[in-house]
């Protein structure tokens, strides 16, 4: 494959600088990419299976850069965390000074906009992404920058999306170099994306060829435009078909791809429903399948499900959360726990922040009612789901923690008659809180009197206490 099926679009998409940007956030286009990791995913998770377990879950996390932490969006800026996954169509900012990224959904009203923005009074406070407005210096600056910002235990995660960039991306003069020869041979997303939908499609093709051809299409369904010419093109439907393919690999790339259209995207969400896909999503995670398999899959449900009612709906009535119930118990998917935890928390969440936010939306009225028929809290409870969140807590991993945690305290009302005389979980707690104690005094010691432990610390206290 040549480099043209990646240059064009984003030379008429995208900055410079949003390139270098996107390969931070999620993954960007690479035909090398396609051939080099595509075919050797397998492999790499089979060599894992027979590593330690917690150390395949770290690593697992890192090699994944989409399922990674979703970035949630709001009117203010937010700083994006190394390694979120940005949703498409946000603003973004790049702050040179520190290196950090923020971004924000996009405002109609562009003077508000910057009259309200803080930043904009600082000197070199952050500034909107123009490629004109800074050099390649600054640029290197900021994300040398971002490396220094990140807090220890980013270091690692941080430290594979760099090597991941260096691997993907040529110096930048020679990038620009590229980018002027390639300026006569313009494609539109739309035409690249026709010829990556045929080359999957087509009974000639080999399996390494459909893959490739999913793997580069993945990048450009990102976008919620892409997304939908994905739909005119034909090329959902064929994606579904994929899911049940005889072929593993075409199981896990067709999720995978599927999990990245229907991520923000509406109008796809409810193609994919409409086709089909959830329930072909639930066999897959339902069957023997291996793990990268059904990770892909999850990862595909969770894009199908979030801020979608009505999937959510049909998904209970289809047996899903049984489904999720029972990967819980599965051996060799622990690495899934948590994903399906944060999925199930998210849930809860999107339904909990709608009733704070009722009566700002025309469709809201219709979501409302949409939302009341989807008794996802009652099911969790009913069928033992308490339990398996709380047990998580035995897990090493700071984050998955922090995840498990909220979770806990967002169900304790419901879950309370569980968790009263569990000793279990009271030892798990005590425990933890005897860690985050001195986790947290050390943080201070280091001036950081507000820090990340002191907030775990606080999380596991406030549930101990409303567990008296
Ligand atoms: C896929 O190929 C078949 C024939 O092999 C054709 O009928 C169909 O239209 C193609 N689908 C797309 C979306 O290109
Ligand atoms: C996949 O499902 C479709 C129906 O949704 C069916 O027509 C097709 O034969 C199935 N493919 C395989 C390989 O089972
Ligand atoms: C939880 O454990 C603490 C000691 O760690 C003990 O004092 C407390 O009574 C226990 N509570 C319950 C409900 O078992």
């Amino acid at each position: 494959m040549s480099p043209s099926i990646c240059f064009p679009s984003i030379v008429s998409k995208l900055s410079l600088v949003v390139l270098l940007l996107s390969a931070i956030s999620f993954p960007s286009c690479s035909s090398v990419r396609a051939t080099e990791f595509a075919l050797t995913t397998k492999e790499e998770s089979d060599v894992k299976e027979q590593n330690q377990k917690e150390v395949e879950e770290v690593e697992e996390e890192e090699l994944d850069p989409e399922d990674l932490e979703v970035f949630y969006p709001t009117r203010q800026w937010q700083t994006v965390r190394p390694g979120q996954a940005l949703p498409a169509g946000l603003h973004v900012q790049l702050n040179l000074q520190t290196g950090e990224r923020l971004a924000k959904l996009p405002d109609n009203d562009n003077e508000k906009r910057d009259a309200k923005d803080p930043s904009k009074n600082k000197r070199l406070g952050p500034i909107e992404i123009d490629p004109s407005s800074f050099t390649t210096q600054e640029l290197k600056k900021a994300l040398a920058k971002m490396k220094e910002s990140v807090k220890a235990e980013d270091m690692l995660e941080q430290k594979a999306h760099q090597e991941d960039v260096r691997r993907r991306f040529r110096p930048i003069e020679k990038l620009k170099e590229e980018f002027r020869e390639l300026n006569v041979l313009l494609e539109t997303d739309f035409e690249i994306m026709s010829k990556l939908i045929n080359r999957f499609n087509r009974t000639t093709s080999t399996l390494e060829e459909k893959i490739a051809a999913l793997y580069d299409l993945e990048y450009y369904v990102h976008q919620v435009d892409n997304a939908k010419d994905l739909l005119s093109l034909g090329g959902l439907r064929l994606l579904i078909n994929g899911l049940n393919s005889t072929e593993p690999l075409l199981k896990e790339y067709t999720s995978f791809v599927l999990g990245a259209a229907l991520s923000s995207n509406p109008r796809v969400q409810v193609a994919a429903l409409d086709g089909g896909a959830l329930q072909k999503l639930l066999v897959v995670l339902a069957t023997d399948q291996s793990l990268v398999v059904k990770k892909k899959a999850l990862f595909a449900l969770s894009s199908m499900l979030r801020n979608f009612p009505y999937a959510q709906q049909q998904f209970l009535r289809l047996g899903g959360l049984q489904i999720l119930r029972d990967l819980c118990t599965e051996k060799g998917m622990e690495t899934l726990h948590v994903r399906i935890v944060t999925l199930l928390y998210d849930l809860i969440i999107e339904k909990l922040l709608l009733k704070e936010s009722e009566g700002q939306d025309d469709h809201m009225e219709e979501r409302t009612q949409q939302y009341h028929q989807v008794n996802l809290v009652p099911a969790i409870v009913e069928q033992g789901w308490c339990t398996i969140i709380s047990n998580l807590l035995k897990r090493p991993q700071h984050d998955t923690r922090e995840k498990v945690l909220k979770t806990v305290d967002v169900l304790l009302a419901f879950c309370r008659e569980n968790y009263k005389g569990d000793h279990n979980l009271n030892h798990t707690l005590s425990l933890l809180r005897q860690e985050y104690e001195e986790l947290a005094a050390e943080e201070q010691k280091e001036g950081d009197g507000d820090g990340y432990f002191k907030e775990l610390l606080g999380s596991i206290n406030s549930i101990a206490q409303q567990l008296k």
